[in-house]
């Protein structure tokens, strides 16, 4: 019996009372079980930061200046656990370029010196994407100066924190089936400008401006059983762009899950085998689990979030072509609630630790699945 059913058998107990549990569960009777892997942590347990580095991985979480500078039991916590950053918000386009003429480079030297004097890894997030924009972006960006006006801000970010950041998500959600392409590329404001090759020449600039950076194509919606053609045409663009030598050297897959979406985990692990043998790495750069589909119960909810942290954990942290796992924020107590809010108004709960910053069971599902990955 793996860890893993275990966690699903009770799981489910808890939320139906009735074990889907491979291998005999269906039969036990709820007080029977014996207790399983999946419980909360001694406080003085190891962070998760320093399991992750026993496996040569990284874990870490995004985070903002805001909620670090305001909040030092936040900042001490996320000292203790992370040993990578991804700021969420101010390496962005909107944050950086208040101006169409003006770089603004305050909160993101400040999160590389925070990040440095922690001994942690500073992720790059992110240099083309047709979200986090600035308001001037559409009056001022067109067909004529798109290709400088991209050019520029990659070699202006990319040279500016050069040396200072482990990976670069280059281009973000460049793919989207939907919009019906035979590249299956998303018809974002820089597509419509460019042409699809403005991903390569992105990654060509950011190259150039830091030869020593992982250049990372990031991506949302590829980690469930009805993905299959977002990850098919992903990939394909992964192979293209192999194929052309662009210099990019790993997928960051977001890893925003939710409760009732089906996690198929052959495809999963085929899919994550194909992209290895691209020669590519693999980062998990986005994961949270949005618990909007669960019980109101905090017991149960905890418990459902914690078995889909392990199921897909245990599928992702398995592949050694995967060195990185971060987190969409570290607490409950910041969260972008737009993304999470519950039609019963109760507070979401989808990260490794609660607004009093206790562990949770998603903590021990991510500790679990650390602690059972393969060294790299
Ligand atoms: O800081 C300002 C605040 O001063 C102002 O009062 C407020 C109201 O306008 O806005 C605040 O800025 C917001 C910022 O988050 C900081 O909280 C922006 O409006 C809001 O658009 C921004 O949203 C971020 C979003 O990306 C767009 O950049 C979310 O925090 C962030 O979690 C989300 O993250 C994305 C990843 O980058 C890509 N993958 C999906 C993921 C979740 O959507």
């Amino acid at each position: 019996m793996k860890r893993r059913d275990f966690v699903l058998g009770l799981g489910t107990m808890a939320g139906a009372g009735v074990a889907v549990g491979v291998d005999g569960w269906r039969s036990h009777p709820v007080h029977q079980r014996p207790s399983v892997a999946l419980s909360l942590p001694s406080h003085d347990a190891q962070p998760l930061r320093e399991l992750a580095a026993q496996k040569n991985l990284l874990y870490g979480a995004a985070t903002q200046k805001r909620f670090l500078t305001s909040d030092p039991i936040f900042a001490s916590y996320f000292q203790r656990e992370c040993g990578v950053l991804t700021p969420e918000v101010e390496l962005k386009w909107k944050r950086l370029r208040p101006t169409p003429n003006e770089f603004n480079f305050n909160d993101g030297d400040w999160l590389a010196n925070f990040a440095a004097q922690n001994q942690m890894a500073l992720r790059g997030h992110t240099l083309v994407w047709h979200k986090g924009l600035p308001p001037w972006f559409a009056t001022h960006i067109n067909a004529l100066n798109a290709r400088d006006q991209m050019l520029k801000h990659i070699e202006t970010v990319v040279g500016h924190f050069a040396g200072r950041v482990h990976s670069w998500d280059v281009v973000n959600e460049a793919v989207f089936p939907l919009h019906h392409r035979r590249d299956g590329l998303r018809e974002n404001p820089w597509l419509q400008m460019l042409g699809p090759n403005y991903i390569e020449m992105a990654f060509q600039a950011a190259a150039a401006a830091d030869p020593n950076t992982l250049l990372v194509y990031n991506e949302v919606a590829l980690d469930f059983d009805e993905n299959d053609k977002k990850r098919a045409a992903t990939l394909a663009l992964l192979q293209r762009l192999k194929a052309k030598k662009v210099p990019i050297h790993a997928l960051g897959i977001q890893g925003h899950l939710r409760g009732k979406t089906k996690i198929n985990a052959e495809k999963l692990k085929t899919f994550l085998r194909e992209v290895s043998a691209l020669g590519l790495k693999i980062m998990i750069t986005e994961l949270d689990v949005t618990d909007r589909a669960f019980p109101r119960d905090i017991d149960q909810r905890d418990r459902q979030v914690a078995e889909i942290y392990s199921e897909y954990l245990s599928v992702v942290l398995q592949e050694p072509a995967v060195n990185a796992l971060i987190t969409w924020g570290l607490s409950d107590r910041y969260i972008w609630l737009k993304n999470e809010a519950r039609k019963d108004v109760a507070l979401p709960r989808p990260l490794p630790l609660d607004r009093q910053m206790n562990r949770k069971l998603a903590w021990s599902a991510i500790a679990n699945n650390l602690k059972a990955a393969p060294k790299r």
